[in-house]
């Protein structure tokens, strides 16, 4: 297989994270950005000292694209449409355009319209890990077989499996309804959790020395994703039309909770708590929650209180 590849986006956190991916793996890695500040931020950034492939940095698509086997658009949901026209036409005829985005949307109608117009290979992928994950081992790795004959998404597979992520594969729409629950609504509850704190003006490190263990956890996923880049995470609630659809059921459910909270219906609040007990309770992980939840809980508490995570 010819392993060169140009990353759309380098800049970025994931850009970044999957350059020193290929690049650590003996690739041929031509890094895109469309400034020269964030080049020479990006020569800084990265852990070229160890790299074992060979590495060139451009803000020309002419001087990369055309080298390259493989073409990952690691940029925002919403400038595929404009990145796809220019990269496509100069493109090989049998190298592969493909996106990471964590919304698909209209991405893989334009991608195959690039494919129609260009006769170019395109797929569609989302890795379900953030920049900061170290490897994907054990992390989902969503594909989108465009093409519908799995040629493309083979060769692609081919390059992931070694590093055993769980490989899913799904339609763009199955893709988009399943990201709703698992990123839009996370995101949405968690910085919904941020906001109330925010707005309400209680003072954080006060209310840390009153936590339990379930505000720990809670606070810690909120901390980390409000830690993650703004627009990209706009993207996530603001795009997906799957996710967009959910909020007004998502609305009654609050609304319904509180009307049994202000009416003091214990039978209401418990019959829905038992509800959704049984509701987890079908998957089989559910028998380690507690296992689980004090384990993350202590190891963030180590990290705070002594300084480093126990063994
Ligand atoms: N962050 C995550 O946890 C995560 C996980 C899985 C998938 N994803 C997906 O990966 C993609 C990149 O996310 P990220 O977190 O790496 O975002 P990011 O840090 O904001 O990086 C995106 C890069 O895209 C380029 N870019 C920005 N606006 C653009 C535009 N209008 N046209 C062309 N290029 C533009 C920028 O590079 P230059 O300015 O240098 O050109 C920027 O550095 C997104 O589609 C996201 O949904 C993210």
């Amino acid at each position: 297989m010819d392993r060169s590849i140009t990353i759309v986006g380098a800049s970025g956190q994931m850009g970044k994270w999957f350059a020193n991916f290929f690049l650590s793996r003996g690739w041929t890695v031509h890094l895109f950005s469309r400034t020269p500040e964030k080049i020479a931020m990006l020569k800084k950034e990265l852990k070229i000292a160890h790299v074992k492939g060979k590495v060139s940095f451009t803000t020309d698509f002419h001087e990369c694209v055309p080298k390259s086997a493989w073409i990952m658009l690691s940029i925002p949901a919403t400038s595929h449409e404009e990145t796809i026209a220019a990269v496509a036409p100069l493109m090989k005829k049998d190298a592969v355009l493909f996106d990471i985005a964590s919304v698909k949307g209209t991405i893989p109608a334009i991608l195959l319209a690039a494919r129609s117009k260009h006769g170019i290979h395109v797929l569609s992928t989302h890795p379900m890990y953030g920049p900061g994950t170290e490897s994907m081992r054990n992390k989902n790795f969503i594909l989108v077989d465009l093409e519908g004959d799995k040629n493309v998404l083979d060769e692609f597979k081919a390059i992931i499996e070694p590093e055993r992520p769980t490989i899913i594969e799904a339609t763009a729409q199955e893709h988009d309804r399943m990201i709703a629950y698992t990123l839009g609504i996370p995101h949405m509850l968690n910085i919904l959790f941020g906001k109330f704190l925010k707005d309400q003006h209680v003072d954080i490190e006060k209310l840390v020395s009153f936590e339990g263990t379930t505000f720990h956890l809670q606070h810690l996923i909120s901390q980390e994703v409000v830690t993650q880049e703004p627009y990209i995470y706009a993207t996530i609630e603001i795009e997906n039309q799957e996710f967009i659809a959910m909020l007004s059921e998502f609305k009654n459910a609050t609304e319904i909770l509180i009307e049994l909270i202000k009416n003091k219906d214990y039978d209401g609040f418990t019959k829905e708590f038992l509800a959704i007990r049984e509701n987890y309770a079908r998957v089989a992980e559910f028998k380690s929650v507690g296992q689980r939840f004090n384990s993350a809980a202590r190891r963030s508490l180590d990290i705070i209180k002594d300084g480093k995570e126990s063994k």
